[in-house]
């Protein structure tokens, strides 16, 4: 396989620019297929805007972002977005918000069936199938959302700050489902969080990005061990590396305030 074939996501030299602003400027990042990427960065930094630019949701001002070497024009349901907020359909069943976008695509009833059934397994909600998205605390909303998502068969899976929102018990479990759902799904994946031990419970690789406008300031390789337990989080190697990235992303925490 060529360097190239095994990138699944480039970004070359992307600005984005919101009237006056400029979120991200020639912003570079290569992502290769299988890899856990996690960006984490002050908040206003321009991750979202490279996310919302992955998925197509946005275009850029000048550089280019590309999937398996072609650019990205226009939405990319190839990339799967997860939010913070799960937004679901209230009016669907679990199984229905699952079967959703499959549904709109016109897939064969049937393979959508089994495809729903596969992910409820997945994502151990079998049992609430058949409930509303009200009927459920926010953990499993977020673990419908994700299966939502997975169900349009993504090549890669961009989730935004997605468990932000939740305790830090529910979190930590949704953490372990990730890793395991990621594995059985062989899914390429770009994760945006404000933890540090979020990123290095999940990353392959971490990057920091500086204050607006957003760039790579420090990227690094995440050689913990896995499976990782909360128990790696005792070890000196867990140490060094979080404090390698907590002062990295403190620079770059004052610098936002001190321009805001
Ligand atoms: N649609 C938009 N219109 C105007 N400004 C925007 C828009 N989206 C983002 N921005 C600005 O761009 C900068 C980066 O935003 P964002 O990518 O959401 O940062 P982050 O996700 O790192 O917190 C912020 O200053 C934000 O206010
Ligand atoms: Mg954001």
């Amino acid at each position: 396989m060529s360097e190239q074939a095994a990138l699944v996501l480039q970004a070359e030299k992307v600005t984005q620019r919101f009237g006056e602003v400029v979120a991200i400027e020639e912003f570079s990042l290569q992502v290769p297929r299988g890899e856990f990427l996690v960006i984490v960065g002050p908040s206003g930094c321009g991750k979202s805007t490279v996310l919302n630019q992955f998925a197509g949701f946005l275009r850029p001002s000048s550089g280019r972002v590309l999937l398996d070497g072609q650019e990205i024009r226009d939405v990319e349901p190839r990339c799967g977005m997860v939010f913070q907020k799960y937004a679901l359909f209230p009016w669907l069943s679990v199984e229905r918000n699952i079967s959703f976008g499959p549904d709109m695509r016109g897939v064969a009833a049937e393979k959508t069936r089994a495809r729903v059934d596969q992910l409820l397994q997945l994502i151990d909600i079998e049992p609430f199938r058949k409930h509303y998205p009200s009927q459920l605390s926010g953990g499993m909303q977020q673990r419908v959302a994700l299966a939502r998502t997975l169900a349009n068969d993504p090549e890669v899976l961009l989730c935004d700050e997605p468990f932000a929102a939740l305790d830090a018990m529910t979190r930590q479990v949704l953490q372990a489902e990730l890793v395991k759902i990621v594995a059985a799904e062989a899914k390429t994946v770009v994760f945006i969080t404000h933890s540090i031990d979020e990123a290095l419970l999940l990353a392959d690789r971490i990057v920091v990005m500086s204050a607006r406008p957003g760039r790579i300031k420090l990227e690094l390789q995440n050689s913990l061990p896995r499976p990782r337990s909360v128990e790696v989080q005792n070890t000196e190697a867990y140490a060094g590396l979080k404090q390698q990235i907590w002062e990295c992303v403190r620079e770059e925490v004052l610098a936002s305030m001190s321009k805001t």
